[in-house]
């Protein structure tokens, strides 16, 4: 299968991974913005965006998908930004790959596996989504990506989220639940990650909230973490701004 890739700007790699049911859309803003700093490369994750597959995946497997991708761009390390799901790939990485990665910034995601209940959630959105193709998934996504209030007074950005939620193949939704539901805990690993790491949390994210963000920032060595302020799960496309200034700090620290 081919990995879709788009890029900007020059000098040391910054890879953007996006979450779920998502693709590289999502980082339009930091790619546009950040590609005065360096090489901005934003992939579609196997299944996800231009990346056409149907095959199923692990997180494990995604994150061996972007080693190749590593070579490819030539030879790393990487900064490597990973938000929600593309931070369990991030993490991942760091587990598998490490030599890989120069810098992480974790965004709006966390360490800890899912509880038994959010695995018999997985298993009910894949019925809804056998049942009602991706327009199921992004309907019991949207209540929980933005910050509250942002589907009425940003009605724009909530539609081209919804937009690129109902894009997303339903096979490639099926894969990503199982991925998810099966990936492995990563906070024992947190302690012993040694490369510069930024964590990134919106001050209204439902799904994975600044309580967690902390957690992580508390376990990693040095890691320093920012708060957006007026975002939800989705900071980048919230609030592109204070993303894009915590990121190139960031990057212009390295
Ligand atoms: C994501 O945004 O990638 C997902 O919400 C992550 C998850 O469901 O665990």
């Amino acid at each position: 299968m081919e990995l879709r890739f788009e890029e900007r700007g020059k000098g040391p790699v910054l890879l953007l991974v996006h979450g779920f049911p998502l693709d590289r859309r999502v980082w339009d803003a930091q790619m546009a913005a950040l590609a005065d700093t360096c090489r901005v490369v934003a992939v579609d994750l196997r299944g996800f965006g231009e990346s056409t597959s149907a095959e199923p995946f692990t997180i494990e497997s995604l994150g061996d998908d972007l080693h190749a991708l590593v070579q490819k761009l030539g030879g790393g390390p990487v900064a490597l930004a990973g938000l929600s799901m593309g931070g369990y790939v991030a993490l991942g990485m760091a587990r598998k790959h490490p030599a890989d990665l120069r810098a992480l910034a974790l965004v709006d995601t966390k360490s800890e596996a899912d509880t038994a209940e959010a695995r018999q959630n997985r298993m009910k959105m894949i019925e809804a989504v056998r049942a009602g193709g991706s327009k199921a998934a992004a309907d019991a996504m949207m209540p929980k990506m933005l910050a509250p209030d942002a589907a009425e007074r940003r009605p724009q950005l909530a539609a081209r989220l919804r937009q690129i939620m109902e894009s997303c193949p339903p096979l490639t939704i099926e894969h990503a639940l199982l991925a998810m539901r099966d990936r492995p805990d990563y906070t024992g690993d947190l302690p012993g990650i040694k490369m510069p790491t930024l964590i990134i949390v919106g001050e209204a994210d439902q799904i994975t909230p600044p309580a967690v963000a902390q957690g992580m920032a508390g376990r990693i060595p040095g890691a320093r973490l920012a708060v957006i302020k007026g975002a939800g799960h989705m900071a980048p496309m919230e609030q592109p701004e204070q993303v894009n200034r915590a990121l190139r700090e960031f990057l212009l620290r390295l």
